[in-house]
């Protein structure tokens, strides 16, 4: 865990009193290197084109390998730089070696990058493994990644991404835990484990970086970047708790948000930064901006200039500038102005220095010819992890009729673009080298010996082949339809206002149906979909996300019956897009939604979600039973039974929630506060106990206090947050 021995405090502080003021300015400052060249058309231009599709983003790569780079050598040899983004092994080594040989104090760089659901083998977007509800695979995953990522000289990922999300519409929901704060924290924690618990080598750890720092996830309507503000109870009931658990657990850094939080950026924001962040979780490494933030402040209009902007975010207790150079530009002069203080800076440095001296970096600055080719073949250990967690995190949403499993005899028609696209199974932010090693859903239906006969037909973009439809209809026994959205469709700047299939999906399948032949859709997508009409008319639905390298694989394996679905939605699924924001542990209104008129509710939809977050099911079916609540000194012992009624043997995740009934100040529908997975054989029961600590049973209030408020609790366990069973106790504190 993060914690630097005595001896490399001793060594941070020798090193922090030789340094020049400039020197010391150079550790605050992050770059990438700059494109100077190299194609015909601007950079800016050659981004559009790849965006509008008049390159492919293979030719685009291909570009990008060859344009002409400023690495900006001179001022690493200087001293003027701290940390670089770059994912080119051997280049990183090259600056390394100018900047531990040739600088004056030989501090080597720090580099950092968007690892943000596996490296070299990539693992399901983070929505969809936290849907797994499994601590423990959420920290091998991570450290996997910390590992894979240490051999090319990456020590500093950008992740876990931990924002609570609760508008299906942000594009980002994929990148991070869904929309309940206990399994957010419980996901944050154990990717802080992963990343840095095993020190047992320089190799096997890098530094997490908690981010988006904070709120991010609220932004107004679902829009990218946009305005979040809410009252400070909410802030330290929902958006903190997975970064005080991440920090807890010794989260080495964090990243600071684009977002203003009532009216104050959080790249410049003193009360989340210094008081909260640092002051009262004790963060002991440092703070990025993120990319090009400190600039942004001047758009949003609370700094006059790019040097208020960097006083302004230095003060606030933003460690290190992501890309903008403002810092090394303005703080020289802002600190011989008396703008900013010594203290602020040499803070600061002293944070940096300290997450490169805990990670070996003076020691070991270099990566070796061996590590950086350890992977190049990916070892049967790592794709089994991936096999695993992409088996874990599908979510079965509907089967009507037992559709699936298929028998082995069935003929199957594959139908949808998504299913042969490599490219598309690994979701957002992973890197592009990594698809050679990508299972798509065809793939793994082959590779399982299915009878599989593949009609691409039409896919996200609205292409429609009538005539493959045709071909698809009147071939198999089966049909299935793998709908959803490309990779760019959901991730940073990818919010939509229509979260429905996009194109001409919905008419493919409504098509494939009048064949009259049983069609099973899977999902690829980024974010919940609004599903109400494929919920009504597609008999069996596959929610598989982008599951990473072994998506087809695991696909293959749970529509085939070699693996029983077990995963359950880290976020509600909407029937229609205008129910965003959609989430189950909703304050209670004074009129609760129902059949009656004035209850909170909507005229032409809903006001529940279709498919609700905890929801997922199984080829075998559970029973709940017999729940009764024990009370000691310190907790809630909630005991149940859980069976396993069907004729196959099954994992379930058994969830508790509760209700503090009146509080001062309004509480959750339902709020999660702990969860179990138990396996059982056909026939078999199992007494599950699930523990409830009375220390955390209560909230913040808006001045920060964590209230405990005797009175009346409802405690319910069930499959899900919809259908639990319910009990009432009172408890005192
Ligand atoms: C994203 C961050 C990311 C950073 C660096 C930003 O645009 O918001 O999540 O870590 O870029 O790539």
């Amino acid at each position: 865990m993060y914690r630097l021995t005595e001896e490399q405090k001793k060594r941070v502080s020798d090193l922090l009193s030789q340094m020049t003021l400039e020197e010391k300015i150079g550790q605050m400052n992050q770059i990438s290197p700059s494109i100077v060249g190299g194609f015909d058309v601007s950079f800016p231009e050659l981004i559009e084109m790849v965006g509008d599709g008049r390159i492919s983003h293979d030719e685009f790569a291909r570009i990008m390998n060859t344009v002409q780079r400023d690495y900006r050598e001179d001022d690493i040899r200087a001293g003027r730089v701290g940390s670089m983004m770059i994912q080119d092994p051997v280049k990183m080594n090259e600056l390394q070696k100018i900047a531990v040989e040739e600088s004056r104090l030989g501090i080597p760089l720090i580099s950092g990058l968007d690892v943000i659901h596996g490296f070299r083998s990539v693992y399901p977007i983070a929505i969809a493994e936290a849907g797994a509800f499994d601590t423990d695979l959420f920290e091998r995953t991570a450290h996997m990644a910390a590992k894979e990522s240490r051999t090319q000289g990456v020590a500093w990922h950008f992740a876990p991404m931990i924002d609570v999300a609760r508008d299906s519409r942000w594009g980002r929901v994929s990148e991070g835990p869904g929309e309940d704060p206990y399994l957010a924290s419980e996901f944050a924690r154990a990717k802080i484990h992963g990343l840095q618990g095993d020190m047992s080598s320089h190799e096997n750890y890098v530094a997490a970086c908690t981010k988006h720092y904070v709120a991010y996830g609220a932004c107004e309507s679902g829009r990218d970047y946009n305005t979040t503000s809410m009252a400070k109870s909410q802030l330290h009931n929902v958006y903190l708790p997975p970064f005080k658990a991440a920090m807890e657990a010794g989260a080495a850094t964090a990243m600071a948000s684009f977002n203003d939080l009532n009216g104050v950026p959080c790249t410049v924001n003193a009360y989340t930064l210094r008081k909260i962040l640092k002051e009262t979780y004790g963060l002991k490494g440092f703070v990025v901006s993120d990319a090009n933030a400190i600039r942004e402040c001047v758009t949003h209009g609370i700094a006059q200039d790019d040097m208020d902007a960097g006083i302004q975010a230095a003060k606030a207790g933003l460690d290190m500038d992501m890309g903008t150079e403002i810092y090394s530009t303005y703080l020289p002069q802002a600190v011989a102005e008396h703008k900013v203080s010594m203290e602020v800076i040499d803070e600061a440095v002293e944070r940096i220095l300290s997450v490169k001296m805990w990670l070996g970096l003076f020691d070991h600055p270099y990566i070796t010819e061996e590590t950086m080719h350890r992977y190049d073949e990916l070892p049967k250990a790592h794709t089994d992890l991936a096999l695993e967690a992409a088996r874990k995190s599908v979510v079965l949403l509907k089967n009507e009729g037992n559709i699936l499993p298929l028998k082995k005899s069935q003929k199957i028609s594959l139908v949808g673009t998504l299913a042969d696209m490599k490219e598309e199974i690994i979701g957002a932010w992973a890197m592009s080298w990594q698809q050679k090693d990508c299972v798509t859903i065809l793939d793994g239906l082959k590779n399982a010996g299915a009878d599989v006969s593949y009609y691409p037909c039409g896919g996200p973009e609205g292409d429609l082949n009538l005539d493959e439809i045709a071909a698809a209809g009147n071939d198999g026994d089966v049909i299935v339809a793998v709908v959803g959205e490309l990779v760019s469709m959901s991730g940073e700047a990818a919010s939509k206002a229509d979260i429905t299939l996009s194109g001409r999906q919905r008419e493919m399948l409504e098509r494939l149906l009048s064949y009259k032949k049983p069609v099973v859709a899977v999902l690829m997508n980024g974010r919940p979909l609004a599903l109400s009409w494929e919920s009504e008319n597609v008999p069996a639905i596959v929610e598989g996300w982008h599951l990473g390298i072994q998506m087809g694989n695991a696909i293959a394996d749970i529509l085939l019956g070699n693996y029983n679905p077990t995963g359950k939605l880290a976020a509600s699924f909407p029937y229609v897009t205008g129910q965003c924001p959609l989430y189950y542990n909703h304050p209670s209104t004074g009129r609760p939604g129902s059949g009656s008129k004035f209850t909170s509710r909507y005229l032409d939809a809903p006001f529940e979600a279709l498919y609700p977050f905890g929801y997922g099911l199984s080829y075998t079916a559970f029973e709940y039973s017999e729940m009764k609540v024990e009370e000691n000194e310190d907790a809630l012992e909630i005991h149940v039974k859980v069976a396993n009624t069907g004729s196959v043997s099954g994992t379930e995740t058994v969830q508790l929630y509760m209700q503090d009934v009146t509080a001062s100040i309004v509480r959750p529908v339902k709020e999660l506060k702990g969860f179990a997975k138990v396996a059982l054989a056909a026939g078999e029961t199992a007494d599950v106990v699930l523990t409830l600590p009375k220390n955390k049973m209560g909230f913040y209030d808006d001045d920060m206090n964590y209230c405990l408020e005797n009175g009346k609790f409802n405690i319910f366990v069930g499959g899900n947050s919809r259908e639990c069973l319910k009990t009432q106790v009172d408890v005192e504190f």
